[in-house]
């Protein structure tokens, strides 16, 4: 009998959002196929259904392709740390912007080959909207990037765009919002409070340097953003969504919950790094995702108290075992 469950291919699927997708998909009755990078642990052991290659090189991206045959590609990868985007801006643009080119060019090539349509989703991000020139922002609000990273993001939203509007491309942005998870990346703030929360109150730490306690993003969680990445996959016309909770919360909130739900105060226990400061700040985000809720049905179920509950209870554990 043919083999008629879907294929879908994944870069980045070693990330936060590869986690979640990759398990959703797999629910759903997908078969996964992924792209790591070199820095993988297990370099040149990858299994059946992964792939090493570097979106700073394309050359074997048209061979995967070939390989994993997929309907749908999800292109997660970037170098994705704002801040570590000042310190590496090439590498940034390289592989965050022009990576993207790099994946839209063998895709195309890739469909004349095989005769069929892939459906490509963009992980575009919030950070393009920057210095924000209007509030909520949703998909007609101007860009202002604040960071290399933000203007690599923008290059790679137009490059998508482009795509689809000259070749007739199957081809999407996300505009997602800062979403966050226990897989989230230590060198991110939420993850980096939730960390230090669980050491801290095991005694394997004292204090938790922080830059910009004031800055205030619009947190959801990442398993729930991942759903909105597959609904506009599904839709009939290729269109781009914003994916927001559209409530604000400060860093300071995200102290006040972690911290309250281990009952410390954190007044004594954070100070403050300049240099994780960053050269041009994004100050707010605050999205507006009712083109997703309308015509994708999709809304935001964990809150943001739950997420930084479920993040403290996760290092808990993990600091537990350090222990
Ligand atoms: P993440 O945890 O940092 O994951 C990024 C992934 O990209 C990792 O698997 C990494 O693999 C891979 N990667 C990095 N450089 C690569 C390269 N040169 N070639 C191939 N793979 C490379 O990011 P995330 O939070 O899951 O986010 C997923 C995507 O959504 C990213 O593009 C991010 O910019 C974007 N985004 C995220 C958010 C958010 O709040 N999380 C919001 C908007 C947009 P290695 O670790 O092996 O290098
Ligand atoms: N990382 C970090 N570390 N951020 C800090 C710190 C710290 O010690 N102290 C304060 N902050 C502030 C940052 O200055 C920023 O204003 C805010 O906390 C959030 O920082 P991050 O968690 O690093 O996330 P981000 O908003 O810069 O970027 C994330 O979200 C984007 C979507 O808006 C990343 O996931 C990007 O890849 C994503 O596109």
């Amino acid at each position: 009998m043919a083999d008629t469950k879907r294929r879908a291919l994944i870069t980045g699927i070693s990330g936060q959002d590869g986690h979640y997708l990759t398990r959703f998909l797999l629910k759903r009755d997908y078969e996964v196929h992924g792209i790591v990078s070199c820095r993988a642990p297990g370099i040149g052991e990858a299994g059946e259904r992964l792939y090493y290659a570097d979106l700073a090189d394309g050359s074997n991206l048209g061979q995967i392709l070939d390989k994993a045959n997929p309907d749908e590609v999800y292109n997660l990868a970037a170098q994705s740390h704002v801040r570590l985007s000042f310190d590496l801006p090439q590498y940034t643009a390289d592989v965050t912007g022009v990576g993207v080119l790099r994946m839209l060019d063998a895709i195309r090539e890739y469909q004349q080959r095989a005769g069929k349509q892939v459906r490509f989703y963009q992980a575009s991000s919030s950070e393009m909207f920057g210095k924000v020139v209007e509030t909520p922002q949703s998909e007609s609000t101007p860009f202002y990037p604040r960071s290399p990273y933000a203007c690599a993001k923008v290059y790679a939203y137009w490059q998508t765009v482009n795509y689809r509007e000259s070749y007739d491309m199957y081809a999407l942005n996300g505009i997602l919002f800062n979403h966050e998870s226990p897989r989230r990346g230590e060198a991110f703030v939420t993850r980096k409070i939730s960390k230090a929360v669980a050491r801290i109150k095991l005694g394997l730490q004292d204090k938790l340097s922080l830059g910009n306690i004031e800055a205030q993003r619009d947190w959801g969680f990442a398993g729930d953003f991942i759903e909105a990445m597959w609904l506009m996959l599904q839709q009939d016309v290729p269109e781009d969504y914003v994916v927001a909770t559209g409530q604000v919360h400060s860093v300071r909130d995200f102290l006040d919950a972690a911290f309250g739900h281990v009952g410390l105060d954190w007044a004594n226990l954070v100070e403050t790094d300049v240099n994780m400061f960053r050269p041009a700040e994004v100050d707010i985000l605050c999205g507006d995702a009712t083109k997703a809720q309308e015509k994708l049905g999709w809304q935001p179920k964990v809150s943001f108290g739950e997420l930084a509950r479920m993040m403290v209870d996760h290092d808990l554990e993990l600091a537990r075992q350090e222990s």
